[in-house]
């Protein structure tokens, strides 16, 4: 059974196609937008085990890129033009259709938001990450020495296909890095979501389709919404997708390659929700729902005590969503109900984040 999540965009409405086993649907709908050349951009992770399919079923010739987060790059994408534009057989019609996950989906995007002044993009995610998050919403970018993500262009999608199949071949580690994500979505947007995940948590864990498959609908349906309200993020309600992401990225920053995106996710979230419960009144019992669930699925949940306060603070002040002396954190006030709280960078707030008790 497949479930079609549509993004009501006014320009560039999309439809997101969830189900397990997607070929079929993918291949129609790629043959219905009638590409003059369709080329899979994919990882090297992924090319072996899925990409050789695909581009038989579409007909489709296939540029591999090294896997990992170093392949958002300038050099990668340059060398990405050159492998699109060498043959001299792409013409504004054609269609690049992204295999892979965010990296991939973020630097095919983006080589498709430029190549020829804009070309389609089908966005095919094989992460658990990519499926609930980052192939719907049209944001693309490669990073560059100073920052992430700082080269991008909105640029939707033409459709996108989250096929379950693919996350059998995923790393478990990987899958459940994607589940932070997956649970920050229910606590900023959907308490149905939240008591579908304490339903099946064992199921979840272990990526049956038929428990997997409403929860990723249920994900892609609040992004959509979230998207269709604020497309190219100028109303704020986008922002509210980075909760538990200010301390998440500092981690990341702090530790490269420490944890995976979601892991240092969780943590974030563990922080918000203590911030949550001492300055906008997050009832306790709502805070331990979703404290309960990273821990049920194994997510990392403290800031390492090896971390000193201070770093902790100047890392977070580096960060770009800062507002005069201090920094805007998206706190709950009650479960679903996500808003901005500008906090000074103090001791007070920093204890508060790593989880100590008053000073
Ligand atoms: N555009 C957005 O809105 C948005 C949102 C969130 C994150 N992102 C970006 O997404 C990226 C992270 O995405 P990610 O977590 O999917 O990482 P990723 O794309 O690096 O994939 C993680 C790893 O899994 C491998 N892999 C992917 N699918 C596989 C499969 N089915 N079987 C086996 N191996 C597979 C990849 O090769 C890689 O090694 C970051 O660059 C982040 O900035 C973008």
């Amino acid at each position: 059974m497949t479930t079609t999540v549509p993004v009501p965009l006014a320009a560039n409405a999309y439809d997101v196609v969830i189900g397990n086993g997607l070929l079929a649907d993918l291949s129609q709908s790629v043959r219905a937008a009638a590409p003059s050349r369709v080329v899979v951009i994919t990882d090297a992770h992924v090319a072996p085990l899925h990409a050789e399919e695909v581009a038989r079923e579409l007909g489709a010739r296939v540029i591999t890129v090294p896997a990992g987060e170093d392949s958002k790059s300038i050099a990668t994408l340059d060398r990405v033009y050159g492998e699109l534009l060498a043959p001299r057989d792409l013409d504004r019609s054609a269609m690049i259709v992204a295999l892979g996950g965010g990296v991939v989906g973020d630097l095919a995007g983006f080589a498709a938001a430029t190549l020829l002044r804009g070309i389609r993009c089908v966005q095919v995610p094989t992460t658990l990450l990519a499926m609930v998050d980052s192939s719907v919403g049209g944001k693309t970018a490669v990073n560059h020495a100073t920052g992430k993500n700082l080269i991008g262009a909105f640029h939707q999608p033409a459709g996108v296909f989250c096929d379950l199949r693919y996350l059998h071949t995923l790393p478990q580690r990987e899958y459940v890095s994607g589940l932070a994500e997956v649970v920050k979505t229910a606590a900023i947007g959907d308490s149905g979501l939240l008591e579908l995940l304490e339903s099946d948590v064992i199921a979840l864990l272990q990526a049956q389709p038929a428990a997997l498959a409403p929860v990723v609908a249920a994900c892609v349906r609040f992004k959509a919404g979230v998207v269709a309200d604020d497309e190219r993020e100028t109303t704020g309600r986008r922002a509210m997708l980075n909760f538990g992401h200010t301390v998440g990225h500092a981690l990341e920053t702090l530790f490269p390659g420490r944890w995976l995106h979601g892991e240092a996710v969780s943590i974030g979230m563990m922080s918000a929700l203590r911030l949550s419960q001492r300055r906008a009144g997050l009832p306790d019992d709502d805070a331990h729902r979703v404290e309960r669930l990273l821990r049920a699925f194994g997510l990392p949940e403290s800031v390492p005590p090896e971390i000193e306060t201070f770093e902790l603070g100047a890392t977070i002040l580096g960060d770009k969503k800062r507002d005069g002396g201090g920094v805007r954190f998206v706190v709950l006030r009650d479960l679903g109900q996500p808003e901005l709280l500008a906090c000074a960078v103090d001791d007070a707030l920093l204890r508060i984040l790593m989880g100590y008790g008053d000073a």
